[in-house]
């Protein structure tokens, strides 16, 4: 059964190989490929753990997590299950496009089109609502498929920008939900 639940410390190692799993996947041909196989899950971890601590300007985490029954034979499972998935946000970093911010949202690869992405989203949206978040923005690469699944999902893009990743120049865009009601309109019904 797949779980998503508001993020503990310990889940934070988890996080971390979900972190790099997702980045060396998404970013395979945009980002540089030594930059991918340089990143570190346990430094990955260590930052996630520090975040959900300390839940600085509204930010919380949401992990999708899977009991024993759905993980590979022989995997060992941590207390709170294995992290397949998770999201992070809270008030937008630059308030000027939006009151609220989804930071980031990363499913594995086996765990992908089961609703898990649209089901943390929601969390997510619930989460900025409760906060008097009136609108949610997401930041994405504009070289990353997953603009399309925000698309979907009712977002436009509002600006792009030139960014610089392990040194390589990058164009990313803003996508917007004007009001988080229609993103938790758009991803109801999905158990989150
Ligand atoms: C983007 C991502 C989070 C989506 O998660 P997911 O669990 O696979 O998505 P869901 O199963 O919840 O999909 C919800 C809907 O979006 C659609 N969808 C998913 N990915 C899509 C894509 N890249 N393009 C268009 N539609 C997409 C699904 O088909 C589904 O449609 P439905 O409502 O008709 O069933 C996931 O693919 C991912 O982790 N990608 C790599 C990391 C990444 O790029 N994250 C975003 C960083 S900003």
């Amino acid at each position: 059964m797949i779980r998503i639940r508001r993020a503990l410390p310990q889940d934070a190692a988890g996080m971390g190989l979900a972190h790099v799993s997702a980045w060396r996947s998404a970013y395979a041909g945009i980002l540089p490929a030594h930059y991918l196989a340089g990143l570190s899950a346990v430094r990955e971890a260590a930052a996630y753990e520090r975040a959900i601590s300390r839940r600085a300007h509204g930010h919380a985490a949401f992990v999708a997590t899977i009991d024993a029954e759905d993980a590979p034979p022989g995997t060992r499972l941590p207390p709170g299950g294995l992290v397949v998935g998770f999201s992070t946000g809270g008030r937008a970093r630059r308030p000027n496009l939006a009151d609220g911010e989804i930071e980031t949202l990363y499913v594995v690869d086996d765990w992908r089109d089961r609703g898990i992405g649209r089901r943390l989203l929601r969390a997510q949206a619930a989460h900025l609502r409760a906060l008097h978040c009136r609108s949610v923005l997401v930041w994405v690469l504009a070289e990353n498929p997953a603009r399309w699944f925000y698309e979907r999902l009712g977002a436009r893009t509002v600006a792009w920008e030139e960014i610089v990743i392990a040194g390589r120049p990058v164009i990313q865009q803003a996508m917007l939900w004007e009001r988080v009601d229609s993103l938790l309109a758009a991803t109801a019904g999905t158990h989150g």
